[in-house]
């Protein structure tokens, strides 16, 4: 049987911490759909289409690119992977501190979606800092980006703050 897992987050933008997430996801599911959050209430950096293409450019060079779809999505989570056929969440647990806002959006997921669960994976320690809120906000003061995000969305945060 073919297993796919959908990785769902804001991706605003993808940071190192999300791309060995999902190195680690490709390793477990045959299939990994990331599927970015578009929240027209949430203030974000990058249109869902710009943090797509940045997913897309960050990845293209791995040999498991071909694994990884890349989506867009608004309202309900449940509902995207319903639609999907998909039974299993991926999510990215850092620190304890994620874990209680985690442990309560999967079982919400579940009480919604009996069906579908969620799967807690953690990113290497050298990663467990790194989230897309710091990221922006080196970004906003010109730091230096290098070991945070892949190359092309160290360029794409520095334009979209020099714009
Ligand atoms: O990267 P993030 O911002 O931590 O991702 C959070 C996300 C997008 C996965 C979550 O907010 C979400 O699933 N939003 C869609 C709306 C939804 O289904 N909410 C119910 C779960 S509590």
């Amino acid at each position: 049987m073919k297993r796919t897992a959908l990785y769902p987050g804001s991706f605003d933008p993808l940071t190192n911490g999300h791309l060995d997430i999902l190195k680690r996801a490709v390793q477990m599911y045959d299939k990994v759909i990331v599927t970015v959050a578009v929240n027209n209430q949430k203030k974000s950096v990058f249109t869902g289409e710009e943090r797509i293409e940045l997913i897309r450019n960050s990845i293209k060079d791995f040999d498991w690119a071909g694994q990884v779809e890349i989506e867009q999505f608004t309202g309900l989570l449940i509902n995207f992977a319903r639609k999907k056929n998909v039974t299993v969440l991926l999510r990215g647990v850092r620190q304890i501190s994620d874990f209680e806002y985690e442990f309560r959006m999967a079982l919400t997921n579940r009480r919604l979606a009996p069906e579908i669960d969620t799967v807690f994976l953690m990113p290497d320690e050298q990663l467990t800092f790194i989230s897309a809120t710091i990221v922006k906000e080196i970004a906003l003061w010109g730091g230096d980006l290098s070991s945070f995000v892949p190359d092309n969305v160290a360029t794409a945060l520095h334009k979209k703050f020099s714009d």
